[in-house]
């Protein structure tokens, strides 16, 4: 416990250099400087920018998180997939309330997103299922994606089944596969420092307005 608890103190965070953070000049919709945001992240090599995490809240109340890919955004809103029946997709029908979190360790950064996730129609998750690979359709096309696996052999039998089932019918899609946007009512943007002086501002939507405040660190 005490090898671990000094390994742990050990390691070095947010050692930095990081890029500074200029909020007087930060744009007034939270999505262009998301954007911005995301390009220097791209630009820097980050290791999978698009991967971010989703939390949920069950039907008591408790909350769920999972790492998820970001698939679009726009002013509207953070779009990504998965299966409407998975323990997600359930939780989301349930209450639509969700975070979005992005850590981008390289540049000190921290993406932090409140809002609700609204389901797309059917043609854009469809459009969405059918861009990727056949091996992540012929996963989805089982459609059990959360519910208990009895034995790893249950798994290879169906997705054989479904991979020939993809080859006889290119253009099956899992009816489950829904595509949800996230929209925000809150999105934070948090920058670290070497010296520990980080830089928080939120956008707050009022109304049809994002109200900016910065926020103590
Ligand atoms: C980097 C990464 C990317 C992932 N992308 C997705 C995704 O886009 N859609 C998805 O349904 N699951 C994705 N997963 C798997 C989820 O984290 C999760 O295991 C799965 O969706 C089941 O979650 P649930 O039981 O909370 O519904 C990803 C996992 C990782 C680590």
């Amino acid at each position: 416990m005490e090898q671990i608890r000094n390994q742990l103190r050990a390691i070095k965070s947010l050692a930095g250099p990081f890029p500074s953070f200029h909020v007087e000049e930060a744009s007034e919709r939270p999505y262009e400087l998301f954007l911005e945001w995301l390009g220097g992240a791209i630009e820097h090599g980050v290791h999978e920018p698009h991967a971010m995490t989703l939390s949920t809240i069950d039907h008591d109340g408790t909350p769920d998180a999972r790492v998820l890919i970001l698939k679009d955004v726009d002013e509207r809103g953070w779009y990504f997939a998965s299966s409407l029946e998975s323990r997600k997709g359930q939780q989301i029908a349930c209450n639509p309330g969700v975070a979005l979190t992005f850590y981008w360790p390289g540049l000190g950064r921290q993406i932090r997103i409140r809002g609700k996730a609204v389901s797309m129609a059917e043609e854009l998750s469809a459009q969405d299922f059918l861009n990727r690979g056949a091996v992540a359709r012929a996963i989805a096309l089982i459609g059990k994606q959360s519910a208990i696996l009895d034995k790893r052999e249950d798994f290879e039998e169906a997705f054989e089944q479904q991979m020939n089932r993809i080859s006889q019918t290119p253009d099956v899609v899992a009816p489950s596969w829904t595509l949800y946007r996230v929209e925000a009512q809150e999105v934070e943007f948090w920058q670290g420092n070497e010296e520990r002086k980080h830089k928080r501002l939120r956008y707050r939507l009022d109304g049809e307005k994002w109200i900016k405040n910065l926020l103590w660190a």
